[in-house]
């Protein structure tokens, strides 16, 4: 397999995706629909869509019905970085290798473009599974309580609270990458199962798996914030040690938060031995994620 031709495949499936589902710059208000474009078609690197569309392909999906779950997933994480970035949070200039939404636009529109693209979300779930009923519930259902107060939010929460923290734990720690980042991951993972009819027991080896990758992401995320340049980032490099955030790379140092990563990588591949089905891709993206930091 050529994986390298096979991701970029996916990622120009997606980006279609996303031009088509979201509404078209020249939609009232133009400024709205324009930032929400600007953040969501102006790079990335795509992971959670093409875990969503590899997923359903390992578990033998031919079509394209997938993809309006890949891009849901796409424009409710979007949002996420939006605010992320905002001043009363990270406070972040560049995103995606561009100034940030509130810096090409400003601070009430990045807001509304986030509320915007968490609501499209769930208008294409909606509309695109309209004719599969069973489906679209349990699709809403994942997609929502990833994003949930309990999980995404609940971890944005707990990762501001825990800034200029020094009595920290690894449990806290663990809580915040848990729900952060490795919610939507595990969502990206099981949304794809859902696409392709799995069984529960299928659905079940995908959230683990989904589990140990979101673990591992967020890890080499802080590892590659203290190591990377901005340049190769596409966003400002030092910032969490800047903001005195609670990291792994704080909590345990950069060696051991390396070798955390591959523990993870490594319980992720070894879970997604028992997916029935064709996971060859899957593990080469997660073999390719791993290699961020190698
Ligand atoms: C950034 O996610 C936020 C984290 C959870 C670390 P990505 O690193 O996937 O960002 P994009 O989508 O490629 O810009
Ligand atoms: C962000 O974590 C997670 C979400 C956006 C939900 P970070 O704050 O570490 O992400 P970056 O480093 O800004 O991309
Ligand atoms: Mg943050
Ligand atoms: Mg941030
Ligand atoms: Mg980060």
């Amino acid at each position: 397999m050529d994986f390298a031709a096979a991701f970029k495949h996916k990622v120009t499936r997606v980006e279609t995706g996303l031009d088509r589902y979201v509404p078209a710059a020249t939609t009232r208000p133009t400024r709205l629909h324009e930032a929400m474009r600007y953040s969501l078609l102006g790079g990335g690197k795509r992971l959670r869509p093409v875990l969503a569309l590899a997923s359903a392909e390992a578990l033998g999906l031919t079509d394209e019905s997938a993809l309006p779950a890949a891009v849901a997933i796409e424009c409710l994480h979007t949002y996420s970085l939006i605010h992320d970035d905002l001043p009363c949070m990270d406070n972040d200039d560049l995103r995606r290798g561009r100034p940030t939404v509130h810096r090409q636009f400003d601070e009430a529109t990045a807001l509304l473009a986030g509320d915007a693209l968490l609501t499209e979300a769930f208008i294409i779930l909606s509309v695109h599974y309209a004719s599969r009923p069973t489906l679209a519930q349990a699709l809403t259902r994942e997609l929502a309580d990833a994003a949930s107060s309990r999980r995404l939010i609940g971890g944005q929460m707990e990762d501001l609270l825990a800034e200029k923290k020094s009595t920290a734990t690894a449990k806290e720690l663990e809580f915040i990458h848990l729900n952060k980042t490795a919610a939507m991951i595990e969502a990206a993972f099981v949304m794809g199962g859902l696409c392709a009819e799995a069984p529960q027991s299928a659905l079940s080896v995908l959230r683990t798996v989904g589990h140990h990758v979101g673990l591992a992401f967020q890890i080499i995320d802080d590892v590659l914030d203290a190591t990377a340049d901005t340049a190769t980032l596409g966003k400002t490099a030092g910032k969490d040690a800047k903001a005195d955030k609670t990291t792994f790379v704080k909590l345990h140092g950069i060696e051991t938060s390396r070798r955390l990563a591959h523990e993870h990588g490594q319980a992720a591949q070894s879970t997604l031995r028992s997916l029935p089905g064709d996971a060859a891709f899957l593990h080469a993206l997660i073999e390719s994620m791993a290699a961020r930091i190698n």
